[in-house]
């Protein structure tokens, strides 16, 4: 589902947060991880941001996935894609990513973006998987 969906309430962002930092952990040199406060101000008070770009994969009532795109002037982006470890490997990246090309393609953009840390092998292998080529701008 997305959040849009699940409704964009303030407890919903505070579990999106939660799944979020959860997952970006294991990111190689994440580092540390935003506080609620500056993740409010950086993901969602911001003109990109659209709930329905946010795509939370669901096990029951457990959140344990996320795959957020944003929208921008003239591409779409791809942002945080994150799995809670005990679920990855199902293909619940692939499915979310899939599941929010609808949103992408109610924007009616052509183009998507996203990047990786170099060493992100799963990450890259994904985004492959998804059909991103490399780019130099
Ligand atoms: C990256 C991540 C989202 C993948 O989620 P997932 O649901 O386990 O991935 P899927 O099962 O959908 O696998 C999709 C493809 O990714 C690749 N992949 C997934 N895990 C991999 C691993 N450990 N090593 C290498 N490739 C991997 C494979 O190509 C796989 O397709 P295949 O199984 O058909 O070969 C998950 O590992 C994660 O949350 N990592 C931590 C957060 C992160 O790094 N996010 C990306 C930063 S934007």
């Amino acid at each position: 589902m997305t959040l849009a969906d699940l409704g964009d309430t303030p407890e919903h962002r505070r579990a999106l947060y939660e799944l979020n930092k959860e997952c970006a952990a294991d990111i190689p040199e994440r580092g540390e991880f935003y506080s609620f406060d500056e993740y409010v101000e950086r993901r969602f008070e911001v003109a990109s941001y659209d709930p329905r770009g946010v795509v939370i994969a669901l096990d029951g009532e457990a959140w344990v996935g996320m795959a957020a795109t944003s929208r921008h002037e003239s591409f779409m982006f791809n942002e945080m894609t994150g799995v809670r470890a005990g679920y990855r490997g199902r293909g619940i990246s692939i499915a979310m990513k899939t599941f929010g090309m609808a949103f992408i393609e109610e924007c009616g953009a052509s183009r998507v973006r996203t990047f990786h840390h170099p060493a992100n092998a799963s990450a890259i292998a994904m985004n492959r998987k998804m059909g991103f080529v490399d780019t130099v701008d």
